[in-house]
C-alpha cells in the first residue's frame, strides 16, 4: 500500500496532476499546486458537488464569500480562542506530532488487533460463527475495547477542558512511543492557533491584523440575512460554497491529504430549533450517497462518529474513505446548532433572525452543515482510479479508471498515421466535440502507446481514424476499463460519450 502510494504521487507529478509549489526552489511545505489535468479533475469534482446541491436541491443556493473578513468574525466563530491543536515534541527525534492524532493512531491499532481476533476466529468456526456474539463474549476483544472506549472518553475530556497535561498523561499512561525514534522521550503538550495572519492597511502602525479565513462556512453565516432576505428563502435552506481556505497544519503530512492552502465545499443548512438530529441524519445518509454514487465501492466508506466535539457542535461525524495509508476523514457533517449565528449576532450587536411564518415566532436557525475538502476528495478519487493492470498477453499497463463523468481529458482523438487526410479527419470530429468535452489530439507514436498514454491520463475514450474512416465515415472507439474496440458511425460518437459522462 505505500508503494502505491508512492506511486500514486509520481504519477500525479509525471502526468501533470499536481507539483509541490515553487519546485525550483526546493518547494514549499504542504503547498502544491494542480498542472494541467489536476485543474481539469479538480473543476469536474467541484462541479459533481455543486450540482448535487443546487441543481438536486431546489432549496439550495450558492454563493462566493471573499477569503478576507473582518476580524471580529473569527472572535464570534470562536476561532480566535479555540481553533488550536494540541502538540508535542519528542525530544530525540526533534519530531513535532498533533498529540490527538498518536493518540487516535494508538486506538486504530488496538481496533486492527479487535478485527485479527474477529477474523481468526471466523476462520475456526465456520459457517457457525456470528461476530457480534463473538464480539460480546470474547475476553480479549471485550478487553482491547474497554481500553478503546476509556481512552476515547479520557481524550475527549481532557481536550473538551483544555487540560494540556491530561492529554499528555495518556500518551504517558499508554506508552505510547515515537513512530521516528521508537523513544518515549515527550515533551508537554502546547496549544498552537492554526489560523493564518496577515496585515490590512497601509501603514504598518495603522494597519489591523486580518485572518486567512481557516473556513468557507463564516462567509455563509455573516450572508444569511442577506441571502435569505433576498431570495425570499424560507426554512429549510442550504447556502453553498466552494472555496479555499488556509491552516497553519503544522504536521503536515500525505501529500494533498493535509495542506496550508487548501479547498474546501461547505454547505450549511439552516434549519427550525429542534429539528437537528432529523436533518443531521438526512444529510449524513445524502453525502455518502454522493461519495458511493462514484462507483468505488461501498465496502471503502465508513461513517466516524466523533468523541470529541469541535466547539460549535452538539453532534458531528466523518465519511471516511479507505485511502492507501487506511481509513480517513474526507468530510464533515456537523450539527452547529445556533451557535454561529447566535454569536455573529452578539458580535455585531445586528439581529440575526427569521421570522417563521408557520410557528408565527421569530429564532435564530440551527444549522446543519456539510464540510468536504476539494483536494482530498481529488486524492479519493487518484487512490481509487490509479491501477497497475496485467494484460492476458502478459503485458502490464497503467490505468486511470476515474469515472468518466470527472475524467479531466474525455476522447483522444487519433489518427492512425501522420497523412492521407487522416490528422484533418480528426481534427474535424474534435471541432464537433469540443464544445461539449474535453478533447486531445495525438499522432506521435504506434497507436499502442498512445493507447497507454491516454490510460495513464484517465480518457475514457479513444477514438481512432484509418483509411476505412475516409471510406465509410466510420471509426474505432476503444473504451478504456475495458480496452475493447468497436467500429461505430461517426454520427455515432457523440452520443456514445455524451451518454457516458453525464451522471
Ligand atoms: N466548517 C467546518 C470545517 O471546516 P473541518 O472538519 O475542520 O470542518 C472540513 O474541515 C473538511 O475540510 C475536512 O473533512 C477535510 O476534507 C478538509 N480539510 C480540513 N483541513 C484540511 C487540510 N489542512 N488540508 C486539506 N483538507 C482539509
Amino acid at each position: 500500500q505505500e508503494e502505491l502510494f508512492k506511486k500514486l504521487i509520481s504519477h500525479c507529478k509525471e502526468y501533470g496532476f499536481i507539483f509541490p509549489s515553487s519546485e525550483i526552489y526546493d518547494g514549499l511545505a504542504a503547498v502544491y499546486d494542480y498542472g494541467q489535468l489536476g485543474v481539469e479533475l479538480k473543476n469536474n469534482i467541484k462541479r459533481y458537488w455543486w450540482d448535487a446541491m443546487t441543481k438536486l436541491n431546489d432549496n439550495i443556493v450558492g454563493i462566493d464569500a471573499a477569503i478576507f473578513m473582518h476580524p471580529r468574525t473569527w472572535e464570534a466563530s470562536g476561532h480566535v480562542g479555540a481553533f488550536n491543536d494540541p502538540l508535542i515534541d519528542n525530544r530525540d527525534s526533534k519530531k513535532r506530532y498533533r498529540a490527538d492524532v498518536l493518540i487516535e493512531e494508538w486506538i486504530a491499532k488496538q481496533e486492527e488487533k479487535i478485527v485479527k481476533e474477529v477474523e481468526k476466529a471466523a476462520k475456526r468456526f465456520g459457517e457457525s460463527f456470528s461476530e457480534e456474539q463473538f464480539r460480546a463474549t470474547n475476553g480479549r476483544v471485550l478487553e482491547l475495547q474497554q481500553r478503546i472506549d476509556e481512552t476515547t472518553e479520557r481524550m475527549a475530556k481532557s481536550l473538551t477542558d483544555n487540560d494540556l497535561d491530561g492529554v499528555k498523561q495518556i500518551i504517558v499512561d499508554l506508552e505510547i512511543v515515537c513512530p521516528i525514534s521508537g523513544t518515549r522521550n515527550w515533551t508537554d503538550v502546547r496549544q498552537f492557533n492554526l489560523m493564518f495572519e496577515t496585515k490590512m492597511g497601509a501603514s504598518a502602525e495603522a494597519a489591523s491584523t486580518i485572518y486567512l479565513r481557516p473556513e468557507t462556512a463564516q462567509g455563509i453565516f455573516v450572508n444569511f440575512l442577506n441571502v435569505q432576505k433576498s431570495g425570499r428563502m424560507k426554512i429549510p435552506f442550504g447556502i453553498a460554497q466552494i472555496g479555499k481556505a488556509f491552516r497553519n497544519e503544522i504536521v503536515a503530512r500525505q501529500f494533498i491529504f493535509r495542506m496550508k492552502e487548501f479547498e474546501q465545499m461547505e454547505m450549511q443548512f439552516f434549519i427550525a430549533p429542534g429539528t437537528e438530529l432529523e436533518w443531521y441524519e438526512h444529510w449524513k445518509q445524502f453525502r455518502m450517497r454522493w461519495h458511493q454514487a462514484l462507483g468505488f465501492g461501498e465496502q471503502h466508506y465508513k461513517f466516524h462518529n466523533h468523541a470529541k466535539l469541535a466547539h460549535y457542535a452538539n453532534a458531528a461525524c466523518d465519511i471516511e474513505y479507505e485511502f492507501p495509508f487506511g481509513f480517513k476523514e474526507v468530510e464533515g457533517i456537523h450539527s452547529r446548532t445556533d451557535f454561529d449565528l447566535g454569536n455573529h449576532q452578539k458580535f455585531s450587536g445586528k439581529k440575526i433572525q427569521y421570522f417563521d411564518t408557520e410557528k408565527g415566532e421569530s429564532y435564530v436557525p440551527f444549522v446543519v452543515e456539510t464540510s468536504i475538502g476539494v483536494d482530498r476528495m481529488f486524492l479519493q478519487v487518484m487512490s481509487a482510479s490509479l491501477k497497475e493492470e496485467k494484460l492476458e498477453n502478459g503485458e502490464e499497463r497503467t490505468v486511470l479508471a476515474i469515472p468518466a463523468p470527472i475524467a479531466p481529458v474525455k476522447v483522444a482523438v487519433l489518427p492512425l498515421v501522420k497523412k492521407d487526410g487522416l490528422p484533418e479527419m480528426a481534427r474535424a470530429i474534435i471541432n464537433d466535440l469540443k464544445f461539449e468535452h474535453n478533447c486531445q489530439y495525438d499522432e506521435k507514436d504506434s497507436i499502442g502507446k498512445r493507447y497507454r498514454r491516454q490510460d495513464a491520463i484517465g480518457t475514457p475514450f479513444c477514438i481512432t481514424i484509418d483509411h476505412q474512416s475516409l471510406e465509410d465515415k466510420t471509426v474505432t472507439i476503444r473504451h478504456r476499463d475495458s480496452m475493447t474496440q468497436e467500429r461505430v458511425s461517426i454520427d455515432a460518437v457523440a452520443g456514445i460519450i455524451g451518454e457516458a459522462v453525464n451522471m
